[in-house]
């Protein structure tokens, strides 16, 4: 009896998320420290069972509602390799053979707190799948699947989840345009936070157009400035300019509070972070609540994760961004 395994890691954003919506650039690192494990293997019982421990799932695919984030990834899986399905997931069984399969996910990514984990769970469970089920699909191929899947439960992805997750790399991202993975020449430091607090994405983007469709001159200059925040911000990357990339960390959470997607709990931690020594410091993805990130040299990681557990954040990860990843 064979068995497929796959990975995915988490992501973060380091600068750009909500202008990158409208067209400004963002960058985007993977975070390995995090990760989406699935495990695909023939099962004796008739049926695809899956197995989520992490989130108490145990179900048999076709008890599942269709627009379930795991049975719409399998039943697309299943309708695209033209292996047995219907993408409605009404568990048509069509004329083919119906696969037996048993799928066990395990995830260390926090749901809903901008580490990419819907993202990883579908690229990992559709690279599982791919392997098993023997229909090879590229790195390419994967991106294009999972953006479907994120755009069924996120309205408007910009698709720089997808992108980060699939290739594993820090990418330069604009929407619409080909993949640019970036050169981290100079590996450094970030320290991410997480206020504990699961906020979904889909609605702080959806408060933010709102504010963009009610004055749209003054928003497309906020996104333009973001969007400068964003370039100099991969210059100096490029240059290893740590002291002006945390000060554009800054600017760039001063321009998300702008938008309305902070929170207190995230002003806190960022603000806590600052003190206890990091050269900058932001929120990080769709914003009220998930993670924020602090820049700080590598001596200083540790006394900067400290101070944002003893200020409440949930947990940490300390995690060195570099080209090799
Ligand atoms: O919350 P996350 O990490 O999935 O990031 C969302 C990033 C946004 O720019 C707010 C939305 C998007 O689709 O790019």
């Amino acid at each position: 009896m064979t068995t497929a395994y796959a990975s995915a890691p988490g992501k973060i954003i380091l600068f750009g998320e909500h202008a990158v919506v409208y067209g400004r650039p963002a960058l985007a690192v993977p975070v390995t420290q995090v990760h989406v494990d699935v495990e695909v293997r023939d099962s004796v019982r008739s049926g695809i069972w899956i197995d989520a421990p992490d989130v108490n799932l145990h179900a048999e695919l076709n008890t599942l509602p269709s627009d379930h984030p795991l049975a719409s990834v399998i039943h697309n899986f299943l309708f695209l390799s033209r292996q047995f399905s219907s993408p409605a997931g009404r568990g048509d069984r069509g004329e083919g053979h119906f696969p037996d399969l048993n799928i066990k996910i395990s995830s260390t990514i926090p749901v809903a707190s901008g580490l990419g984990s819907g993202a990883a769970v579908t690229v990992a469970l559709t690279r599982a799948l791919s392997s098993h089920l023997q229909y090879p699909m590229s790195d390419d191929e994967i991106n294009a699947f999972t953006y479907e899947i994120e755009k069924l439960h996120h309205g408007t992805p910009s698709g720089i989840d997808n992108t980060v997750v699939t290739y594993a790399r820090p990418v330069y991202f604009i929407k619409g345009h080909p993949i640019e993975t970036f050169k981290v020449d100079h590996p450094f430091t970030i320290v991410i936070g997480d206020t504990g607090i699961s906020a979904p994405t889909k609605e702080s983007v959806g408060d933010v157009r709102k504010l963009w469709e009610a004055d749209k001159a003054k928003w497309e200059k906020v996104f333009d400035q973001v969007g400068e925040v964003v370039i100099t911000a991969r210059m100096c990357i490029e240059n290893g300019k740590w002291e002006l990339l945390g000060d554009l960390m800054n600017a760039n959470h001063e321009l998300l509070q702008k938008m309305t997607v902070s929170s207190p709990e995230l002003d806190t931690l960022i603000s806590v972070a600052r003190k206890a020594g990091a050269l900058g410091a932001k929120m990080s993805g769709g914003g009220r609540g998930g993670n924020m990130i602090a820049l700080a040299t590598p001596e200083m990681a540790e006394t900067v994760s400290r101070a944002l557990k003893e200020a409440g954040a949930h947990h940490t990860v300390i995690t060195t961004i570099s080209s090799s990843i």
